[in-house]
């Protein structure tokens, strides 16, 4: 028996429908797909239609991450008092707006956590960050993960939101993030997709991590079309410069523009990040330390 293990898709439908293509000349039984299905890119609606056909014909297990928390909290939704964030919350309100009636009952009803049964199988655990925060980190090292992991009956666990593939032990479970579909963090692996495949071996389950190159154009392509650029300026910018090879995330390009906030005005609170906080940011750490990355960008600053 074979399992595609997907997280993290973000929204970027060019990599998803990759992965798909990819896995239909393999033998797949089930799917396993573990949140945060919008974020950086335009295909939300995309994404979650492609899901619900792959329902159609598969067993999918699929639990909510962050993002779709942040939607159900209503962090898109209606705050004009956040109009002057855009770099901020553009995408969060570019997800929210282009929900459909479905799209908010499906994601309302997944779960935070699943457990997986196949007969004659070890069962799977399925997490977004960690078996108790969604937003938590199972990391290999980490002593955490004793805390994270108390009180999980299940051998294999299978998380995401790290956005870096990694297989390792710990605790007496064999803990399996595929990565992430739409933008991998793996060094050096910024412009591929990442996922696995579990195959049974016996009682047991073996990983196979497999990375598909992406179309970088292609992707930011469709990211212009949709106008992104405008909707979240910095942050669709730094989310280009990361693919063409900037060390930085967005998350971590976020964490400078809040430091910037707080250095100037003394405190600083998500989401109130002026877009002055964000260019001082994404020049230092983009046009200043990547300035070839930046010559190649088809987003220019705003
Ligand atoms: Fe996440």
């Amino acid at each position: 028996m074979n399992i595609a293990v997907l997280s993290d898709i973000h929204g970027n439908v060019t990599a998803f429908k990759q992965v798909l293509d990819y896995l239909k000349n393999r033998e797949i039984d089930a799917f396993c797909i573990l949140g945060d299905y919008s974020g950086e890119f335009a295909g939300v609606r995309e994404t979650l239609d492609m899901i619900y056909a792959l329902q159609d014909r598969y067993p999918v297990h699929i639990i909510k991450g962050n993002k779709e928390e942040y939607l159900m909290l209503g962090l898109g939704g209606n705050h004009p008092e956040w109009d002057e964030y855009p770099s901020t919350v553009g995408m969060l309100r570019y997800a929210y707006d282009n929900m459909r009636k479905r799209d908010w009952e499906f994601i309302k009803n997944l779960p935070e956590t699943l457990t997986v049964e196949y007969e004659g199988m070890e069962s799977l655990f399925l997490c977004h960050g960690s078996p108790k925060e969604v937003k938590g980190k199972l990391l290999q090292g980490s002593k955490k993960n004793k805390e994270y992991l108390e009180g999980v009956k299940e051998k294999y666990v299978l998380c995401g939101h790290t956005h870096r593939y990694v297989e390792f032990e710990d605790c007496g479970k064999k803990i399996i993030n595929p990565g992430a579909v739409g933008n991998p963090l793996d060094d050096g692996r910024h412009d591929h997709t990442s996922f696995v495949i579990l195959s049974s071996v016996g009682r047991e389950w073996e990983a196979e991590h497999i990375y598909l190159k992406q179309n970088v154009d292609a992707m930011v392509k469709n990211m212009m079309s949709y106008n992104l650029h405008r909707i979240a300026p910095y942050w669709t910018a730094c989310n280009e410069a990361f693919f063409r090879g900037s060390l930085f995330s967005n998350g971590e390009i976020l964490d400078r523009a809040m430091q910037i906030t707080e250095e100037e005005t003394g405190s600083c609170e998500w989401p109130a990040i002026p877009e002055k906080a964000w260019e001082k940011a994404f020049r230092e750490m983009i046009v200043g330390q990547f300035p070839l990355v930046y010559d190649k960008m088809m987003v220019k600053l705003v």
